[in-house]
């Protein structure tokens, strides 16, 4: 149903991702006057606080997160905010919260950002106060379970009031710029999609690598670990992305039949093809930095590293590798996707420095937002006995091709489709299924073959094992 939502409640409004995005995300839509003035932001949590002190502490937050050029639209998106105590528990807090929305309210989106624990109770009780109307879109922020059966109860609870269409899953990678100008790469331009294929692609990598520990969030990431944490969500829509037919228009249906066909088209791994790690002590950035479990107080079986290398079955992707990457406490903060080309099936080219390397295509996502495609070009020069070669890059950095547009925080797309209901950046129900299916089936081949995680240095680039998976194919990972 087509409609703006006027009221957003915030759930988990005093939490760190309220803190960090989700409120600087609002006060910047606010500066750009990219919500109505209408628009009325109720936060609530268990914190007992007026509306005046939940302002404060926006206005506190907002003065340690949101960047300086727009600190000047502080006031007066501060007005739009107001505040309820609410135990998610408490029937009756539920009704003092739908007594702040407008009785003339037009529309309302909700945002959970509290622990999934929470989500069944916090359905109940919109449900019995009348909040969880047709004309209600509800925003379900991760961890939406820890396997498939445990999301399944959450979806499930989920749709007893709010049908798929007033549902929005959310995976922050889809709100990213570059993520979703993969889109426009692959099907605004006609070269590369001819070539996306088994026939001239080698394989991909994708790597997400941070520099980041445990960050304080002991009790959440220890029972996660990097492949619930990353691969699950983040890292398996960009492979998605990568990987789909081309949808026959960009909208939330077509684009999300066509990622949820190659979810199911993943095979599941051997034990071979998978490497855990977990970081020891080490040095990022010239900075000594702790092991793992000395961050966590005590050992651990968690990992913080995971290299996959995965397979789509389908007639595209036949034969070509999908190699993942993601740790905590790497060398260096990048994410991107390479597109390895094969290479020419013939070389007319003779002689020493001739040998015409295979193309390659690196999308890098963050935090250098560029596209580089190697060519292979003559050396200058009058070399006898033939030509030489050498790969030069073709570079588009995108912070150069777009000098005005500033770089938006990837919850402000998010937010602003909740609030006017374009549900293309989020994740439909079969898809986080289908994710999770594949995920649970990795973590049975690390029970049955008693997969643990190899310690890696932190400020590496993961483990030696991780290396020795790409190495065993010849190939490198990009670095
Ligand atoms: C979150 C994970 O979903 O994504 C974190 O829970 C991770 O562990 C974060 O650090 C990475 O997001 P970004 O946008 O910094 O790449």
């Amino acid at each position: 149903m087509s409609y703006t939502a006027d009221h957003l409640l915030l759930f988990g409004a005093t939490g760190d991702l309220s803190q960090r995005m989700l409120l600087p995300s609002l006060c910047a839509l606010h500066a750009d006057k990219l919500v109505s003035d209408k628009l009325a932001i109720v936060g609530t949590a268990r914190s007992d606080m007026t509306d005046e002190s939940f302002r404060n502490f926006a206005k506190d937050a907002l003065d340690r997160f949101l960047p300086a050029h727009r600190k000047g639209a502080i006031e007066g998106f501060l007005r739009r905010l107001s505040y309820q105590t609410l135990d998610a528990n408490e029937t009756a807090h539920y009704h003092d919260l739908a007594a702040k929305v407008r009785p003339d309210a037009d529309g309302l989106a909700i945002f959970l950002s509290t622990a999934p624990s929470l989500f069944e109770a916090t359905i109940t009780g919109l449900q019995a106060s009348g909040l969880a109307g047709e004309r209600t879109r509800i925003g379900l922020e991760k961890p939406l379970g820890t396997c498939l059966d445990s999301s399944r109860v959450i979806n499930d609870a989920v749709a007893r009031a709010f049908p798929e269409e007033q549902t929005f899953r959310i995976d922050h990678y889809l709100g990213k710029e570059t993520v979703q100008n993969l889109l426009a790469l692959r099907f605004a331009n006609i070269m590369f999609e001819p070539l996306w294929n088994a026939a001239h692609i080698d394989h991909v990598q994708i790597t997400v690598a941070e520099t980041v520990g445990l960050e304080g969030r002991v009790g959440f990431y220890d029972g996660a670990g990097a492949l619930r944490d990353m691969v699950q969500n983040h890292m398996l829509q960009l492979l998605a992305l990568v990987a789909m037919e081309p949808p026959a228009q960009y909208d939330a249906t077509a684009v999300r039949d066509e990622k949820v066909k190659v979810l199911r088209s993943l095979r599941m791994v051997s034990p071979e093809e998978t490497v855990r790690g977990q970081y020891g002590a080490g040095a990022i950035d010239g900075k000594a930095v702790p092991a793992y479990a000395s961050e966590l107080g005590q050992p651990s079986d968690t990992e913080t590293f995971v290299a996959i290398k995965a397979h789509i079955d389908n007639w595209r992707w036949k034969g070509v590798p999908f190699y993942l990457r993601t740790g905590k406490r790497m060398t260096r903060r990048v994410t991107e996707i390479v597109i390895q080309f094969r290479p020419i099936p013939h070389s007319i080219f003779a002689g020493k420095g001739a040998r015409a390397e295979p193309n390659q295509l690196v999308i890098g996502i963050q935090p250098e937002e560029n596209i580089t495609l190697t060519l292979m070009t003559k050396v200058p020069g009058l070399d006898r006995g033939g030509v030489r070669l050498r790969p030069v890059p073709l570079d588009i950095a995108m912070d150069d091709a777009f000098a005005g547009p500033q770089r938006r925080i990837a919850y402000e797309r998010l937010l602003l489709d909740l609030i006017e209901g374009d549900q293309t950046l989020f994740v439909r129900r079969d898809e986080v299924e289908a994710q999770w299916e594949w995920i649970d089936a990795i973590r049975t081949v690390w029970e049955q073959n008693a997969i643990t995680p190899k310690s890696y240095f932190a400020g590496s680039w993961g483990p030696a094992a991780a290396v020795a998976l790409a190495e065993r194919d010849n190939v490198s990972w990009h670095e």
